[in-house]
């Protein structure tokens, strides 16, 4: 047993279950010895993220028969619940065995609380140092540790649409957009035909559709300047960019408080929109409907991000204190290895983390994010983690709900240029 599993095995001992308590994993064993329960918490809970989750514990289920795991999950599209029930539970010393975190930002706020255990003698005694991304690994990297296992790669930065929706109003379903402008005109169209030209959905959708306005905008260059204090918030840049997304905002449907993403989707699969913007774990539920009902759709690049791949990756942790931190190992042995990836992402829109994995059978939208993944330019997610840390974000999002009730552009850039401040380190 390696140090990082003995300091989470007495802490286990000292408060919780015996589970962890008598085992004695010695050096890497591949199933854990002990066996016991193994709380996985995620906020994937429905839909094609629960058969993402679930095809990964068929394959933990084959890999580690000795443990068992349990279903943590809280429902809520990003974690928009699971990250608070998750942040009191930790404040509580009442971790789950493991949890879902994203590589970047997100990751460092965890690893400065000193809320998860250093993987690194892990990733030596597995290999793992060499099946994943260099890119990939510097991500969840701090102070030369690792604290983390990665489970996929997500485009945040993607537009759907519904191609019969899109000829009924005019518009070639094959074109893709250079500029918002162009999309605009686009969406007028969509507006004249009598349908949702942009569905939308709560808080946290809407802070993902700013997040690509911004990147389109500002570039990539100017859009990685929000995170470390070289484009600024207050400027006019950015100011022009809010013009953009508060246009964007006027197409979209009035219900969206009450939506999360997949009633969003939904929308344009049942043909009462023409586009949405999400990440791509969207795909699953288009590529049912073109199965099951045969309903066509198009996915592209939101206009103006061509070129430029807006990245994030849901990550596995050992929480400091885990009851079953034997299980954890386990689960995360899983997480990383080839089988698990495979399965994981078929299910789950992403692409594999684990560069040994077989992509072979993939569908033709991943294809399309494998090969963009490798040349395009890759910046950080703003509503999924990695571009700035949870308190940033939460400031964001206030701004921008607040826009979605008064729709005031202004108020809107000051917000931002405030949580700025308060955050920027
Ligand atoms: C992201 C997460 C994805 C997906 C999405 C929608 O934050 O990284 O895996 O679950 O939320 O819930």
């Amino acid at each position: 047993m390696n140090t990082l599993r003995i300091g989470a095995a007495i802490a286990a001992c000292a408060m919780l279950t015996l589970t962890a308590c008598g085992s004695d994993d010695e050096g890497g064993s591949s199933s854990g010895s002990g066996g016991g329960e193994v709380e996985v918490f995620t906020w994937w809970a429905e839909g094609s993220e629960k058969a993402g989750l679930d095809a990964l514990v068929k394959v933990f289920d084959e890999q580690h028969p000795d443990q068992k795991f349990v279903n943590g999950a809280v429902a809520g599209g990003a974690g928009s619940d699971a990250k608070n029930v998750l942040a009191s539970r930790l404040q509580t010393n009442d971790p789950p065995d493991t949890f879902q975190a994203h590589a970047g930002a997100e990751l460092t706020d965890y690893i400065n609380n000193g809320q998860i255990e250093d993987l690194s003698s892990m990733y030596e005694d597995e290999g793992w140092n060499d099946v994943f991304p260099q890119a990939l690994l510097d991500r969840l990297t701090s102070d030369g540790k690792i604290y983390s296992v990665p489970s996929n790669i997500h485009r945040a930065n993607v537009v759907w649409a519904n191609t019969q929706v899109l000829e009924d109003a005019g518009l070639d379903p094959k074109a893709t957009y250079d500029s918002m402008d162009d999309w605009f005109a686009a969406l007028d169209k969509v507006e004249a035909a009598g349908k949702i030209p942009l569905s939308i959905a709560t808080d946290w959708t809407q802070v993902n559709l700013l997040e690509t306005v911004l990147i389109a905008d500002l570039g990539a260059e100017g859009y990685n300047g929000l995170w470390d204090g070289s484009t600024d918030w207050a400027g006019s840049e950015v100011g022009d960019a809010l013009d953009d997304y508060a246009k964007l905002f006027s197409y979209t449907n009035k219900d969206r408080q009450s939506l999360d993403w997949p009633d969003a989707t939904q929308l344009v699969i049942d043909g009462d929109a023409a586009f949405n913007v999400m990440g791509d774990w969207a795909v699953a539920a288009f590529d049912e409907q073109k199965k099951v009902l045969d309903k066509d759709y198009v996915a592209f690049p939101v206009p103006g991000n061509d070129g430029i791949f807006d990245f994030l990756a849901d990550s596995f942790v050992l929480p400091v204190g885990a009851p079953n931190p034997d299980g954890t190992e386990a689960w995360l042995q899983t997480v990383a290895s080839a089988e698990g990836q495979e399965a994981f992402n078929a299910a789950k829109g992403s692409i594999p983390a684990n560069t040994e994995a077989d992509t072979s059978s993939f569908g033709p939208y991943q294809q399309t994010a494998i090969e963009d993944y490798a040349q395009d330019e890759i910046v950080s997610s703003l509503a999924h983690g990695a571009a700035a840390p949870i308190a940033w974000l939460t400031d964001i999002t206030s701004a921008v709900a607040k826009f979605g009730a008064n729709q005031d552009v202004d108020e809107l850039q000051d917000g931002l240029a405030e949580a700025a401040e308060k955050n920027a380190q």
